[in-house]
């Protein structure tokens, strides 16, 4: 959510080396993630993926609409997750996942073999500070990350109700070798999130893989 640390000073600075003690925390939580993609991933999986999940509204929905398709949930927040979990529990849907997971960990961590058959971002955190942009989650990098997961023809659906952070990802994709806008696809499937709900107006973007 919105950051609340004071901005880092402007002087330039050597790189820090890595915290060892930070490494070794990502290594176990990838060794987490990796026990729970044992158990919802069969061999050569397609998922349904929603990045930034919060209290699961959207993939609950999604996920009784569509039984036939596997769908993932990740949040990093873990008490949304929690909420989301319970969603998924009284819903008894056997074909849905929540977990809490930071995206990218999540999406280095996946197991060879295993595809993305579309992937959501719903009202992901603006950062409407210019000098915070650097921590939005949507950049060319994740984009690229994203593609090599994704068969051609994989459907990424944007949906935000911040018009720069939307112009932004408009032009990344517009100019992003792996990715196409796709101007007249359908939005798939309407069900709205807690954010959702609390917009005034949204703007959704659908892109292709190549
Ligand atoms: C503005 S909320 C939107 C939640 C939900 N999609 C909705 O529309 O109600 C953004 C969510 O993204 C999650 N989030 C932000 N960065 C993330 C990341 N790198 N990996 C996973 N979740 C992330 C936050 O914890 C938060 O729950």
């Amino acid at each position: 959510m919105e950051p609340t640390a004071p901005d880092p000073p402007a002087t330039a600075r050597a790189p820090e080396p890595p915290d060892p003690a930070h490494l070794s925390r990502l290594e176990a939580r990838r060794d987490m993630l990796r026990a729970e993609f044992a158990r919802i991933f069969p061999a050569g999986a397609r998922f349904v993926w929603e990045i930034g999940c919060g209290h699961g509204h959207f993939l609950t929905a999604y996920a009784a609409a569509h039984p036939a398709a596997l769908c993932v949930g990740v949040d990093q927040d873990s008490f949304r997750v929690r909420r989301a979990v319970k969603k998924q529990a009284s819903a008894r849907l056997a074909n849905l996942h929540f977990l809490r997971a930071e995206a990218r960990l999540f999406l280095a961590a996946l197991p060879p073999g295993v595809e993305l058959a579309a992937v959501f971002i719903l009202f992901p955190d603006p950062w409407p500070k210019r000098r915070h942009h650097k921590h939005r989650l949507l950049q060319a990098d994740f984009f690229q990350a994203l593609a090599e997961r994704a068969g051609q023809g994989t459907p990424f659906y944007f949906r935000t109700d911040h018009g720069d952070y939307f112009r932004e990802v408009e032009e990344l994709l517009a100019a992003h070798p792996d990715w196409r806008i796709a101007p007249t696809a359908p939005w798939p499937f309407e069900e709205p999130t807690v954010f959702q709900q609390k917009a005034a107006a949204h703007h959704s973007l659908v892109a292709l893989r190549r």
